[in-house]
């Protein structure tokens, strides 16, 4: 990882220039609390980069100092090769910010939303009048143009804030928790106008704490847990690094998996791991993960020892094997 020089407050390491975001031994502290705790990316410009782990975790904490909002208690950032500490306004004026809270201005319409927003950037309205109709149509928002916030849905409010903090053309997008508490359609229809975003060059910054947002979206993401950084990659990067290419899923009733657990991880190490690609298992509440390259051949040999599992599923390993691998919790809500 490059590193940010000091001297004279000029970043000179070779390549600075392609970053969007460089910070370097982050922490942030409330009081004896460290919510961010020395946490050193790299967001190259262009890229899509996330912050994946659970609640609590410090990625909104680490947005709010990206977004010169808060500051750090020590390290380095460069946000566009700027220090958002000492030069907030020319940072602010670069980036365009999705908090993890909507807070549009539900006393103005869709469009005044996106003008008034402008208006705090200084933007000419003329210019604003004209970018407001793109962004609605970009947030396939036009036919609520005239439309009260409150009247929208949960996704419309979604996609209106983004359409919002693009007012000032950015090119970096801080996106915390896009699509939390969105049904699966209305976070769909979001991931797809994120995906245009990319498209079109600009770099994406965004927290999650859903692993198939990560999937989807990021090119590169670091996971996070208690404020440090527990491994850095592509999803297909971490999975291949941390996990096994297929999972078999079992159950054979809460009362049973964890003693069927310790039978299955014998009947699997003495089988060998030729066949299998066997790697280990782990016992949820609910059910057994079998970490196996090959998790049919995983189950053929299951059977073979005479255990007959109530289910089984055979799917391919995710970013959620991966964050239990890394810190033997589940991430999900
Ligand atoms: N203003 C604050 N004062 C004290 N503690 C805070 C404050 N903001 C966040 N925290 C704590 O810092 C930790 C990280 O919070 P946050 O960055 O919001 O996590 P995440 O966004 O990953 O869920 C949490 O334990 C949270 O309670
Ligand atoms: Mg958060």
């Amino acid at each position: 990882m490059t590193s940010i020089t000091t001297s004279a407050g000029a970043v000179s390491a070779p390549g600075a220039r392609d970053l969007a975001i460089e910070a370097v031994e982050v922490t942030k502290r409330y009081g004896d609390f460290t919510a961010v705790d020395g946490i050193s990316f790299a967001v190259t410009r262009g890229e899509a980069f996330g912050l994946l782990g659970p609640n609590g975790a410090g990625k909104s904490t680490t947005m709010r100092m990206i977004a010169a909002v808060s500051a750090r208690t020590s390290g380095q950032m460069r946000v566009a090769g700027l220090d958002p500490e000492t030069e907030g306004p020319r940072v602010r004026a670069r980036l365009g910010v999705i908090p993890q809270q909507d807070n549009l201005d539900e006393e103005l319409t869709v469009r005044e939303n996106i003008i008034m927003y402008g208006r705090y950037f200084g933007l000419p309205r003329r210019f604003l009048l004209a970018k407001a109709d793109e962004l609605l149509e970009f947030a396939q928002l036009t036919h609520k143009a005239s439309a009260r916030v409150e009247d929208l849905s949960g996704g419309m409010k979604r996609r209106l804030t983004i359409a919002r903090a693009l007012v000032n053309e950015p090119e970096i997008l801080l996106l915390d928790e896009p699509t939390t508490g969105l049904d699966p359609q209305a976070r769909h229809v979001l991931w797809d106008r994120l995906f245009r975003l990319k498209e079109s060059g600009t770099t994406l910054v965004l927290t999650t704490h859903h692993m198939d947002e990560a999937e989807q979206l990021c090119d590169r993401l670091v996971v996070v847990d208690h404020g440090t950084i527990m491994a850095e990659g592509s999803p297909a990067g971490l999975i291949r690094e941390h996990s096994t290419r297929e999972v078999l899923e079992v159950r054979f009733g809460m009362d049973r998996n964890a003693q069927l657990g310790a039978e299955l991880e014998e009947v699997l190490g003495r089988a060998g791991d030729t066949a299998t690609g066997y790697s280990h298992i782990e016992v949820l509440p609910d059910r057994l993960l079998v970490y196996a390259a090959h998790a049919e051949a995983a189950l053929g040999a299951i059977h073979a020892s005479g255990h007959r599992p109530m289910t089984s599923l055979v799917r391919r390993s995710s970013l959620e094997d991966v964050f239990l691998r890394l810190t033997g919790r589940t991430l999900v809500d």
